[in-house]
């Protein structure tokens, strides 16, 4: 029998996110310490809200397609503890690819600003202006991208130690490039 592993769709979505998010959280700190002037600064602020947008409505789908092919099952030799911890991150990391481009979304209407989605359409304002609400899902956007970037690394070094320490199929699953483990 074959080792379960993760459907090429789930592989190629988790990847894509890991890349796409990586890449907005050293954009977005490049932002917020004003390194790009006008006009680039313009640009530059609608591709990391595109970008952002294209996150959101790739975990939203996602989520869907998980409920329709799922994950398959951490193998047996995991203790249930770390099996739970797994999980727990998971979870969050679902909830951060959510809250985090929607706490963007929010702050940038709450300045007076769009979210667009590259030129082809600007999402509908969720909130009316209110630069005081602003500051709110300001700091919301930068706490959720810094507790976010923390949680990957856990995420990613559990990962790395079950792959060359614990030489199991965990990582494998995910990223089938690598020689299948023999455990
Ligand atoms: C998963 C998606 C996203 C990630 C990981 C992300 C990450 C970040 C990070 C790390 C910063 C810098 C925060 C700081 O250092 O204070 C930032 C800034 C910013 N983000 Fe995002 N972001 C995402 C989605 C979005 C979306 C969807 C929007 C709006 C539609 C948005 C709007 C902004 C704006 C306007 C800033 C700059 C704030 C300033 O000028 O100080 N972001 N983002």
């Amino acid at each position: 029998m074959s080792t379960p592993r993760y459907d090429t769709l789930s592989i190629a979505i988790h990847w894509i996110t890991t890349i796409l998010f990586l890449g907005l959280c050293a954009v977005g700190i490049m932002m917020a310490n004003g390194v790009f002037e006008p006009p680039l600064r313009y640009q530059v602020y609608n591709l990391h809200k595109s970008i952002g947008v294209t996150i959101l409505g790739l975990t939203l789908f996602r989520i869907v397609w998980r409920f329709i092919k799922p994950a398959p099952a951490l193998p047996n030799t995991i203790k249930p503890r770390d099996k739970f911890a797994a999980h727990t991150a998971h979870k969050l990391l679902y909830l951060a690819l959510i809250a985090i481009p929607l706490s963007g979304w929010l702050m940038s209407n709450a300045f007076g600003f769009g979210a667009p989605f590259f030129d082809f359409f600007t999402l509908p304002a969720l909130i009316e202006k209110n630069p005081s609400l602003g500051k709110i899902f300001s700091s919301a956007h930068t706490f959720g991208a810094f507790a976010a970037l923390a949680l990957i690394g856990v995420h990613a070094l559990a990962a790395l130690y079950h792959h060359y320490k614990e030489r199991d199929v965990v990582l494998w699953r995910m990223l089938p490039l690598l020689k299948q483990p023999q455990k």
